[in-house]
């Protein structure tokens, strides 16, 4: 380890990346979030010739349990740390799960002067083959790479740079399970050949400021013969938004549209997303939610609809009734 190094913080949340299991060949039976990144770090002695590493751990959980405190907590560490003189970037590792809402969360709140890039594994650390090891380096490769400047967040996996916006788990099980549908990785990652072979989009925008207060957003889904019952209790329970996991091209079933249009009648901001996993969803020449024509989330599934809805709201509460603004916003991102 050499002083010239830069020097990379890696924040731990948990995920598989440190989970263990009994015995080596198993990749499915294990616990998530249990060996702490000091142990990580160590493992991968390699690090050790791209960054000065400093580890701190944030969280030690499983990322299904994914919570509001816990963004804004590493919201935090991440001001924290890229405010430091000497901080060339962060690193954090996080569960596969849910990686790609706390993504599209640092995405759309994070102006970080430095590389920030979330990373991850499929494998449990015991595992033969584990893919943490690699990926942890990769991600720091990245983070120390000055050509991760000005990208915003990233999403390192699999020897793939994806945007934080575009990347999705799209497997139950495999390595290889993170894509960015439609838009591709932003690049890769060959040992110490870091490339990027496009930019991203949706930086362009102010960053959104993490909320005080998070209003009630959910996701619904259409579906043959759905029910009316979630969206009239939702809101009946004061929600501020829904985001609908539409049928194909955002469309949804009458039923559910009649009662989506009643509760943007009643105040409740409705954005359409697809439940495909990948495409556009026609953006409206001018939404008119009371008429059912709500508005389009565009190509964010419905999971990353819902925090751009939240963070939105929560900024500009006034944007839950005025659609062609909350449009704008969704075009925006
Ligand atoms: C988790 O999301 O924390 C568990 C699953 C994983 O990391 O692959």
């Amino acid at each position: 380890m050499t002083a010239s190094l830069h020097r990379i913080v890696v924040l731990a949340t948990g995920g598989t990346i440190a989970g263990s299991a009994r015995s080596a060949a198993s990749s499915a039976q294990y616990q998530a979030a249990t060996v702490p990144v000091s142990d990580l770090v160590q493992a991968v002695p390699a690090l050790a010739d791209v960054a000065r590493i400093e580890a701190e751990q944030v969280a030690q959980v499983d990322s299904k349990d994914m919570s509001f405190d816990l963004w804004a907590r590493l919201a935090a560490r991440v001001a924290h740390w890229s405010a430091a003189e000497d901080v060339a970037g962060i690193v954090i590792t996080h569960g596969t799960d849910t990686l790609e809402e706390t993504a599209m969360f640092l995405h759309l709140t994070q102006a970080a002067p430095v590389p920030v890039v979330l990373t991850a594994a499929m494998r449990p650390s015991t595992s033969l083959s584990a893919d943490g090891p690699l990926n942890l380096l990769d991600a720091v490769r990245v983070a120390a790479n000055p050509a991760a400047r000005g990208k915003g967040v990233l999403v390192v996996l699999n020897q793939q740079i994806h945007a934080a916006r575009d990347a999705a788990k799209l497997h139950t099980s495999a390595v290889d399970a993170f894509g960015s549908p439609i838009a591709g990785p932003l690049g890769f990652i060959q040992d110490a050949c870091v490339r990027f072979t496009r930019t991203p989009v949706g930086l362009e925008s102010p960053r959104l400021p993490v909320p005080e207060t998070w209003p009630m957003v959910e996701i619904v889904a259409s579906y043959a013969q759905p029910g009316t019952v979630m969206v009239d209790a939702l809101t009946s329970a004061g929600a501020k938004g829904i985001v609908v996991a539409a049928s194909g091209n955002g469309s949804i079933h009458e039923t559910l549209a009649g009662a989506l249009a009643n509760a943007a009648g009643a105040g409740v901001a409705v954005v359409r997303s697809s439940r495909t996993g990948a495409g556009h969803v026609a953006i409206p020449a001018r939404p008119v939610p009371a008429a059912g024509i709500f508005v389009s989330a565009g190509d964010l599934n419905p999971c990353k609809a819902r925090v751009l809805l939240l963070l939105a709201l929560a900024a500009d509460p006034a944007q839950g009734v005025d659609a062609v603004r909350l449009q704008a916003t969704f075009s925006a991102y």
